[in-house]
């Protein structure tokens, strides 16, 4: 049964803290981690939490307790993750269009790094040669994901090496006798289809056989959690099976470690934006309730039409009326179109559901407005982890 904080725990925690406020509940994170380490517990696999989804540095410790690894997109995030406690080598870098100087930084840090480019792969192979293992992340020219935004292994895509310049990245390895220990792909974000991640397989399968000092395959991220009561999600133990199946038929590659890049599926339902409603503006077209955020604090609606549920904590069960939902910000910020809700009055709370994961992390200062605050909900306490900019916040950097 899946662990939620109630409207009366998120209410509290509103007057508590006050609004706009993301809330991170520990124990549905560790809830996710447990189901992924049940269904793949008959494979040789290791989960590295895609951090780009919530890198809140009490998390992050949380995520380091609980025994899953980190996967970063940035030498920043790398940094923020040896800060929380990791140790170098349950710490992943997987890059995409970086200078080298994050490489030989990466490197310096005891980090493995997936490098996605011949540039750079001809860069590590001058500097490092065998004496350093490395990723390489590849493209697999397989269409997948929620929308087009976070389809990332597609012909068109910028990530990753394409797998049809195989004879390139080889020339390159023999040169200086690089030591290629993991093959990555990352083919989108929201893959509800096993048969995505079979594909993606199949195409590594083709590849493995010409890198002999491979140790592990790592498939990416990308499993699909329900963002509403309609919406389907990865189905693990089927994803676990066919996984298992595939490795285990081909010679090559059933001795190899599986790896995994999940951000959503650990971050994301754990997670509730609650926001307080400034206006009700009613039109002769539309109602519109307007909250005190905006993009500037959620941008998943505005820039993927993402859905998010959202209840009224203040009224949750009264007779229901159709509401456009809207921030505070100078822009078209619409976060709902044409929702029913429970009657909504101003001053009334509302809460966006699955707001962890790609939530505070995409926030902005747009408007001059302030970022949000963060509480950790663990052990039934809850905790500021972050707080909410102040005045000073808006000036920190600026030379007068
Ligand atoms: N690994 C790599 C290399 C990635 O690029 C990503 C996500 C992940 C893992 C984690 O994917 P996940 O399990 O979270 O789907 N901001 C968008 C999602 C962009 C994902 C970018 N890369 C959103 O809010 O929908």
């Amino acid at each position: 049964m899946a662990q939620v904080l109630s409207p009366q725990q998120l209410t509290e925690i509103a007057r508590q803290f006050g609004t706009p406020v993301y809330v991170y509940h520990a124990e549905r994170i560790k809830e996710q981690y447990e189901k992924l380490t049940t269904a793949f517990k008959d494979s040789n696999v290791l989960f590295f939490y895609a951090c780009k989804a919530l890198t809140n540095i009490s998390v992050l410790k949380y995520v380091c307790e609980i025994g899953a690894n980190v996967d970063c997109s940035s030498i920043n995030e790398v940094k923020l993750a040896l800060h929380a406690g990791f140790p170098a080598n349950r710490v992943l870098y997987t890059s995409n269009g970086i200078a080298f100087d994050e490489i030989e930084e990466a490197v310096s840090l005891g980090i493995t790094v997936n490098i996605d480019s011949l540039s750079n792969l001809e860069k590590f192979g001058k500097r490092y040669g065998h004496s350093y293992p490395v990723g390489l992340r590849l493209r697999p020219n397989i269409m997948a994901g929620g929308n087009l935004k976070i389809s990332t292994g597609h012909e068109k895509s910028k990530f990753g090496i394409p797998v049809n310049q195989l004879e390139e990245i080889k020339a390159i390895v023999q040169a200086h006798n690089i030591l290629v220990s993991n093959l990555h792909i990352h083919t989108g974000s929201e893959l509800k289809d096993v048969e995505v991640f079979v594909k993606g397989i199949e195409v590594l399968f083709d590849i493995i056989p010409h890198f002999p000092e491979l140790k592990s395959i790592d498939l990416g991220g990308g499993f699909k959690v329900p963002y509403s009561d309609t919406d389907g999600a990865t189905d693990m133990n089927a994803l676990a099976k066919a996984v298992k199946e595939a490795f285990d038929s081909h010679p090559q590659a059933k001795n190899l470690q599986i790896w995994f890049e999940p951000g959503k599926y650990m971050v994301s339902e754990c997670g509730y934006f609650i926001t307080e409603v400034n206006v009700i503006k009613e039109t002769p077209s539309v109602t519109f309730a307007g909250v005190n955020s905006g993009f500037n604090h959620l941008i998943r609606p505005m820039f993927y039409d993402s859905y998010h549920r959202i209840a009224n904590l203040s009224n949750p069960d009264g007779p229901v009326k159709t509401y456009t939902i809207t921030g505070n910000i100078c822009e078209t910020d619409t976060f709902a179109n044409d929702r029913e809700l429970p009657v909504i009055s101003e001053g009334d709370l509302l809460v966006f559901y699955n707001a962890g994961a790609y939530g505070f992390e995409m926030s902005s200062n747009f408007n001059s407005r302030y970022k949000p605050a963060e509480v950790l909900v663990k052990d039934g306490e809850a905790k500021l982890v972050r707080k909410r900019d102040v005045f000073e916040d808006l000036l920190r950097n600026q030379v007068f």
